[in-house]
């Protein structure tokens, strides 16, 4: 058997995540390695953190990177946070919320939990009444953007409801950063992660985190020792932290972290509120575009989540051979749906470097051809123009 080097397909992808990765993060990555205790390393790792920040809209201190995928900044908020016995909220509307709940539990705490319907926003009531039947909680957990449906949540409020129990708010940005507002200071969120692979288009890997005050001191405060070492924050931060001495703890992904500043400085020239903006335009016109099509959405219009576009898959079709074509015949990447949604919906994502007109009159040109030659009864030759009559609109600013 011969190896040869791995050359991938190309492609298109507007599913769950990755997004397409910008050429400019592609090229950073490809820079030399260097040592992670390199002091051009260190000053890169300083500005990373300011450019983190700034992401985020907070000045909390302790703001970086995980070396892992978002599952590792959310399991990072866990460990550092629960102790056994602890009673956590966890506001569950979709995959993401049941794997908080996994968590809790992992870590010895007592899971309340408040559900929310599937392709649905939490209902801050729910978490209200599950504060209130269940008194003694220490943490809410709850995720922004639930990517298996294509809801976003009100932050800022389900924080306040927190709040106004005595309870910290652990929140899973992790298909918001970069697509939607996320404002830790102003919201008053206590712990938040994130992944680097949606909406900020770098490669899959990296979590950023980032805990204010009040979580820094919970953890401080803790009285029975953290049951994981490599996420142990206190350890971590000894690397990630000081200003003068960086002591080892393990070895950064060092090209990785190229790769997450150079993309981290494309958002910042961009602008936060161009990128939201960006953001919401393209989900209008791809909404145009399926409906006119007519195709419908899974979310309600206020509850919707731009970079992540759950659609009902028509009645009777088999939903995963319209995957396989728009990948073979398109080099076109979709979501499938995930837990109750599964055969039922596709998930199209507009995440960061994705998002674009390209890419929606791309996704619609290519489903309308594949479900037309498929005998899906749809409208032909509308979406396209529904779409670009949205993107063509004059702004209103
Ligand atoms: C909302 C949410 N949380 C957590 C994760 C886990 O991130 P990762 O796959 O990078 O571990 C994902 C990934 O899709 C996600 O969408």
């Amino acid at each position: 058997m011969s190896h040869g080097s791995f050359h991938p397909p190309q492609r298109t992808l507007m599913g769950p995540g990755p997004s397409d990765v910008s050429p400019r993060v592609l090229a950073a990555l490809a820079r030399p390695t260097i040592g992670h205790l390199d002091p051009a390393f260190i000053a890169m790792m300083d500005e990373l953190k300011a450019l983190l920040r700034h992401a985020f809209q907070t000045t909390n201190a302790l703001t970086l990177p995980v070396s892992a995928p978002g599952s590792a900044g959310m399991e990072t908020c866990f460990v550092n946070l629960v102790e056994p016995g602890d009673k956590v909220v966890v506001c569950r509307n979709g995959v993401f919320g049941a794997r908080m709940v996994e968590n809790v539990i992992r870590c010895g705490g007592v899971p309340v939990v408040a559900d929310s319907p599937w392709g649905r926003a939490v209902d801050p009531q729910g978490l209200e009444d599950a504060l209130r039947t269940s008194p003694g909680a220490k943490l809410v957990a709850l995720v922004q953007a639930e990517t298996s449906t294509g809801a976003l949540s009100d932050v800022s409020t389900l924080v306040d409801i927190a709040h106004s129990h005595g309870c910290l708010a652990i929140v899973d940005a992790v298909t918001s950063l970069g697509g939607s507002p996320v404002m830790v200071d102003q919201w008053g969120v206590d712990a938040i992660y994130s992944g680097t692979q949606k909406c900020l288009s770098c490669t899959p890997g990296l979590a950023p985190l980032s805990f204010n005050e009040l979580a820094a001191g919970m953890l401080r405060r803790r009285k029975t020792p953290l049951r994981s070492w490599f996420l142990d924050l206190s350890l971590v931060l000894a690397y990630w932290g000081g200003e003068s001495t960086r002591t080892y703890h393990h070895t950064a992904p060092v090209n990785a972290l190229y790769g997450l500043h150079e993309a981290l400085l494309i958002l910042r020239e961009e602008g936060l509120e161009q990128a939201w903006a960006r953001h919401a335009l393209h989900h209008q016109a791809l909404r145009q575009g399926l409906e006119a099509m007519g195709l419908a959405l899974v979310v309600p219009a206020a509850e919707r989540l731009p970079q992540l576009n759950a659609v009902w898959a028509p009645s009777g079709i088999d939903e995963a051979e319209v995957r396989r074509r728009l990948l073979a015949e398109y080099g076109l990447e979709i979501g499938a749906g995930l837990g109750d949604f599964a055969g039922r919906v596709w998930r199209i994502g507009l995440m960061g470097h994705s998002c674009n007109r390209r890419n929606v009159l791309l996704c619609l040109t290519a489903l309308e051809d594949v479900l037309g030659r498929m005998g899906t009864p749809i409208e032909r030759g509308v979406a396209v123009p529904a779409a670009a009559g949205v993107l063509d609109r004059p702004s209103q600013g």
